[in-house]
């Protein structure tokens, strides 16, 4: 029997735990598989990243879930590997092979001045925030000023400018927690402004995303067609991607719209770059400072020298994801990702016995929840041909479980995850919503020991 750890119950997890499970079948090669999260909940950023309001891809959890229910598979919650947890060392003395899948949790920095005042925040904290995990249950943003901005134009950054744009009483339906819904519900920001350096064919977001934001009921999409016009592409789309191609026909419509009528407004800027977050003079936001790009002669986006202020007291930078270096574990701080081949770790460019990576941590942070699919095959077929040998490496013979509880760890297993269910319908219920998310860690473990 191979004993194989999988550290993150995100998609690339439960992927590569599927994969392992399908292909050790075909194969013949008996396996038991124990997924690891530092939280008390599966499902990583299908969870705590996908938005409330998206609950088509939301309702993705219960295709995991039954990957996580499959006999030989055991979900160990409240487990962190690493910091105040279990060092990898350690681990992989418990297993036969380890396989991390912890994803990329940290924000990308500007490096331009006042990204630290007060008001500036990374779209991770606020999605966090209002995705209730429960390491942001402290945070507060700022919702009574009248303007917002977000750097950048991923997918990401529609997201945050959606649900900033999103009365609250459309948002009461989904599982967001009560803190978060009921600070959208008094907030006073009614223009969102979303900012790219670059055209609108260079535009990260996918154009079903793009699109949602002109069906919001109480916001009108607002963009400047000399920003458009900017790009070569908007002229003359017959060169671009089909996808960017779909982008601008998008933005092409709303810019030959009459202006609308509601109470918020999302405004679509481009070319531009931001230079500079702007202090009140009482260390808090007023806006940002940016420069005005344009396209040289090969098609790069250089500076113009010409600077223009948006007014704002809340920016949120959402310029992407990085990952985030686990002690014991080899990492590249270049591209923020673990060296790999095929997913088996590299330590000085040879492959570590027993270690492998998949998901954002060994891609990077790009890639829609499919993508992990793919990528967790491919890992797992590199633990399977490495079975022979894995299987030769030494374990200590005792369960895992036992050892985890033995070194001072409170693992949360498949009963507690379902109390967590439980108890978040029941407190939807108490608030005459639908299921609620517990945000805090003692709710959550209290509601693991129930269960
Ligand atoms: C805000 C946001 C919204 C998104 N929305 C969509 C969407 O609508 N549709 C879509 O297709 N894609 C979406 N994506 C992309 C998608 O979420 C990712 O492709 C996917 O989640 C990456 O999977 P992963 O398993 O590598 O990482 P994650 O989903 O981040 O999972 C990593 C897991 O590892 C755990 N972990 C981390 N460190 C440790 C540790 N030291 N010890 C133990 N456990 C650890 C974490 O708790 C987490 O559960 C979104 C991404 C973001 C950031
Ligand atoms: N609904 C969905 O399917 C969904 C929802 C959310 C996330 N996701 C996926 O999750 C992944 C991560 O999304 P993301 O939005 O975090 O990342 P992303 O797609 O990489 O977008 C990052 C944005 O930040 C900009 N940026 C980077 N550095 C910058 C700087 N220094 N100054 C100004 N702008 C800067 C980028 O512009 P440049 O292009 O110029 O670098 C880009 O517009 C993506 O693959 C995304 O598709 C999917």
């Amino acid at each position: 029997m191979l004993r194989i750890a999988v550290v993150g119950s995100g998609p690339s997890g439960v992927y590569t735990a599927q994969a392992v499970l399908d292909q050790q079948e075909a194969l013949g090669v008996p396996v038991s598989v124990d997924v690891l999260d530092r939280l008390p909940c599966p499902y990583g950023l299908v969870r705590y990243g996908v938005a409330p309001d998206h609950e088509k891809i939301k309702s993705l959890q219960s295709t995991l879930r039954l990957v996580l229910e499959r006999p030989g598979v055991r979900f160990l919650g409240n487990v962190p590997v690493g910091e105040g947890g279990v060092a990898p060392l350690e681990l992989r003395s418990m297993y036969h092979a380890v396989v991390y899948c912890v994803g990329a949790a940290r924000d990308r920095r500007l490096g331009i001045p006042g990204e630290d005042l007060a008001g500036s925040y990374s779209a991770t904290d606020f999605v966090s925030w209002y995705s209730a995990h429960p390491d942001a249950v402290s945070h507060a943003f700022p919702l009574g000023g009248h303007a917002a901005v977000v750097i950048g134009v991923g997918n990401v950054a529609v997201d945050v400018a959606r649900i900033l744009a999103r009365g609250a009483d459309e948002l009461r339906a989904t599982d967001m927690p009560q803190g978060p819904l009921d600070a959208l519900a008094v907030s006073e920001v009614r223009e969102v402004h979303m900012v790219g350096r670059r055209g609108p064919s260079h535009a990260k977001f996918t154009t079903k995303e793009l699109r949602e934001l002109g069906t919001l009921p109480g916001a009108d999409v607002v963009v400047h067609e000399d920003e458009l016009a900017a790009d070569p592409g908007y002229a003359d789309p017959s060169a671009l991607s089909s996808a960017a191609r779909r982008n601008v026909a998008a933005l092409r419509g709303w810019a030959h719209a009459p202006a609308g009528p509601r109470d918020r407004r999302i405004h679509l800027r481009f070319f531009l770059r931001p230079a500079e977050i702007l202090d009140d003079g009482r260390g808090a936001v007023r806006g940002v400072r940016f420069e005005r790009t344009a396209l040289d002669a090969d098609g790069r986006v250089v500076g113009t020298g010409e600077f223009t202020e948006i007014e704002a007291q809340l920016v949120l930078r959402s310029v992407g994801y990085r990952g985030v270096e686990l002690p014991g574990l080899p990492f590249d701080p270049a591209t923020g990702t673990v060296p790999h081949d095929q997913g088996r770790v590299l330590r000085e460019g040879v492959p570590s016995p027993g270690e492998y990576v998949a998901g954002w941590i060994k891609r990077g942070p790009t890639g829609v929840i499919g993508t992990n699919r793919s990528c967790g095959k491919e890992t797992a077929r590199a633990v399977l041909a490495d079975a022979d040998a894995l299987g030769r490496r030494p374990v200590v013979e005792a369960d895992p479980l036992d050892a985890l509880r033995g070194a001072g760890l409170a693992p949360v297993e498949w009963p507690g995850w379902l109390g967590i269910e439980e108890a978040e319908t029941a407190l939807g219920r108490t608030l005459s919503r639908g299921t609620v998310k517990i945000a805090d860690w003692a709710g959550l473990l209290e509601a693991a020991r129930r269960g």
